[in-house]
């Protein structure tokens, strides 16, 4: 993989869809700090500069290499490299579906994945990734925490960075060779998976009840409700009430 690291820019993944025509596949997008971090649902992304990991990594595909329909797999893809680089710190981490890394019940990792289609298949993928590693206060968010907080030990984010990037690299043909083992391993670390919980259907507009069971092969998220139906959502159909 190559490493462009950048002092300071608005955000890795803006950079990445900006500069993604030069870009080869495997180029990774390194920010010190980011001015205009983007998250999920329009939201911001905020990391103090110089302490944390903000990255984005630039994928290319061959036409029909990755059919649209199977662009979920870069979610697990992501997710299980990140959950194993934290387990190597010594933080146990969960995925909450899609793609948030939480520990316990605090954020420690955001993923933004932005797609370029070519007809029915992937032409490009620009993988964002936002890891908490030495940040000790969240004053934007409450309900984070970072490898410092959960350890007590100060990493070396340059240390950090090439370890995930070598899991990343190790993990990579699994997306064409072994998906299902991708799914296995992602649905083994789903948050909430097996426990009763309270959701928010955003499609009936009602709270639920129930239980996740896993995550079906299109990627929609399997919750059984409390009066035994199994209910399947697509991104944003459904929130977490926590
Ligand atoms: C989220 O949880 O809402 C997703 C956050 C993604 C943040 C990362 S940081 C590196 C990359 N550049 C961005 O602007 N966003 C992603």
């Amino acid at each position: 993989m190559k490493l462009i690291r950048l002092l300071s820019i608005d955000s890795t993944n803006s950079e990445a869809q900006r500069r993604l025509p030069e870009l080869s596949s495997g180029t990774v997008l390194a920010a010190r700090e980011q001015t205009a971090g983007r998250g999920q649902r329009g939201n911001s992304w905020f990391s103090e500069p110089g302490a944390n990991l903000t990255f984005s990594i630039v994928l290319k595909f061959a036409q029909g290499e990755l059919p649209a329909r199977n662009a979920h797999w870069l979610n697990y893809l992501i997710s299980n490299v990140v959950v194993a680089f934290l387990q190597d710190c010594g933080v146990d981490s969960q995925v909450k579906w899609p793609n948030d890394i939480y520990v316990g019940r605090r954020k420690i990792c955001g993923i933004l994945i932005e797609n370029t289609l070519r007809g029915d298949s992937l032409e490009a993928s620009v993988i964002g990734v936002g890891i908490n590693i030495n940040q000790q206060a969240f004053p934007q968010l409450a309900s984070a925490t970072s490898v410092r907080l959960c350890t007590g030990r100060k990493m070396d984010l340059d240390a950090c960075l090439e370890a995930l990037l070598a899991l990343f690299e190790q993990a990579l043909p699994q997306l064409k060779e072994e998906p299902s083992a991708l799914l296995e391993a992602y649905t083994a670390r789903l948050f909430q998976k097996g426990e009763q919980a309270s959701y928010h259907d955003c499609l009936k507009e009602e709270q639920i009840t129930g239980v996740i069971e896993g995550v079906a092969p299109d990627g929609r998220l399997q919750i059984r409700d409390s009066a035994g139906m199994l209910r399947l959502y697509q991104f944003k159909e459904v929130s977490y009430i926590l």
